[in-house]
Order: C-alpha cells, then structure tokens, then sequence
C-alpha cells in the first residue's frame, strides 16, 4: 500500500525528503555496508537537494559509503544547463565528501543507445548477480503523468528486459535515458516528491484515476518487495 504524506509548504516537503534520505541512508548502510541511491531530474528535487545539503542534514550521511546513481538523464554533456548530474552534483554532491568514484552518472554526451547499454552495464556491475535493488529511488512526476523519462505512449513503457533504455520523447522531440519500470520495482523504497498546484491534477489522476499506465506512466511505479511513497505539498494535493 502507498504511504501518502502531505506536507504544508515546498519547504516542508524538502526536509521531510531530506530526513528520509538519511534515514533510508542509514538503515541500508547498517544492513549491507552501503546506500544506494537513485535521484530524480527536473526542478521539484532541487530543494531536497539543497536541504539535504545542509549540516543540519548531511553530518548525518556517511557518505563515504553512498553510491548515486540517476534515474534518468538528458542527453547532454554534463556540463549542460539541462544536465540532471550537473544539477545534483552542482547543489549537494559537490559540497560533500563522497568519492568521485561513487558518483555514477549517465554518459548523457553518448549515442543514446551506447549510453544506455553502458549505464545498464554499470549497473551490473554494481550489483553483480544480485538483484538491482536501490535503497532509495527518488522520483518526479510530471504534469502529461511522466515519471524518470517515461514518457506516455513511448517505447520505454514496453520494455520488459533492459533496465536501462534510450526513450525518445516526442513531446521534447529528444533523446532522453532511463531507468525502465521493471528496474525502479525492485527498490526497497521508491519516493514520489510532487509540488505545486500545477501537478495537482496529474496526482489525482495518478492516485484516485482510472489505471491507465500506458497514459500515465507514473501508475507503473509498483515495487515488486519495496516500499512506495509519495510526499506531496499541499499544493499538489488540492485535490485529493
Ligand atoms: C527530468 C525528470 C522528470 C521530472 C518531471 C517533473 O529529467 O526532468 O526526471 O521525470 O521528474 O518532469 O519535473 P519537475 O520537477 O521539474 O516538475
């Protein structure tokens, strides 16, 4: 079942966002040594970011055992505006100490497909033959009910094997790379953050809609063992 939690204000929902994280951080870390993060692209996250950034909030990481990942990624160089590693890294990663070599980004400046398959080969890597479970998956929504680059009525939506895929999104008339459904249910934790009064009917179309994920990728997000959670503004949840 869903945890829904509503919050008063952008503000609020970045602190509690940001208390999650270092508690998710916490719990992976005493379990099996390390986090394993996946962090969402776009606007909505870059004040958990920022929060998260905060003593108040980052002396209580062991960063030095966090591994981040991307859910998805344009497909720019990383130093691009539209870059979601230059957003993340320039607002909480750069300010601490976690090693380079944990910063495991997409290779958005790749031919799509080659950076697809080498993110997908990354994560392998990371896992090794265990499943890719991620502690924690932070996600967006989108006004049009896309989530990650799951764009409604595009390819990626089919896919079944391949956790990673190059998506064209016809409605950007772009590339973009991304995490795939059946990747994102196996976390432990996926967390929905949504603000605004502009998301507030996409949230409950998405909640309290018809089950239309080909429309609405975002009804895709069902962790298979994990956890599903959505921390909202108030905003956001005018209309639930
Ligand atoms: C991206 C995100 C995307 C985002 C939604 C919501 O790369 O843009 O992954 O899925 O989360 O589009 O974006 P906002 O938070 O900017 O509304």
């Amino acid at each position: 079942m869903a945890i829904i939690k509503t919050l008063p204000d952008p503000l609020a929902l970045a602190r509690a966002a940001a208390a999650h994280f270092v508690t998710c951080s916490q719990e992976a870390i005493a379990d099996h040594g390390y986090f394993a993060v996946a962090l969402a692209g776009g606007s909505t996250p870059q004040l958990t970011y920022e929060t998260l950034a905060t003593v108040e909030f980052a002396s209580h990481i062991q960063w030095e055992k966090v591994h981040v990942f991307w859910g998805d990624e344009r497909c720019v160089a990383p130093n691009h505006a539209d870059s979601n590693y230059r957003m993340a890294f320039g607002i909480l990663l750069r300010h601490s100490p976690i090693p380079v070599k944990q910063i495991h980004r997409m290779e958005g400046e790749l031919e799509p497909k080659e950076a697809a398959q080498a993110y997908e080969d990354q994560l392998r890597g990371f896992f090794g033959p265990k499943a890719p479970r991620f502690d924690l998956i932070l996600l967006g929504l989108g006004e049009d009910g896309h989530t990650a680059s799951l764009f409604p009525g595009s390819k990626a939506l089919e896919e079944k094997k391949h956790w990673v895929v190059a998506n064209y999104a016809r409605r950007l008339s772009a590339w973009r790379l991304t995490m795939t459904a059946p990747l994102i249910n196996q976390a432990s934790d996926v967390t929905f953050l949504v603000s605004g009064e502009n998301k507030a009917e996409v949230l409950r179309r998405v909640l309290a809609g018809r089950y239309a994920p080909e429309d609405i990728p975002a009804q895709m997000i069902r962790p298979e063992h994990g956890q599903l959670r959505w921390l909202v503004d108030a905003a956001a949840a005018a209309l639930l």
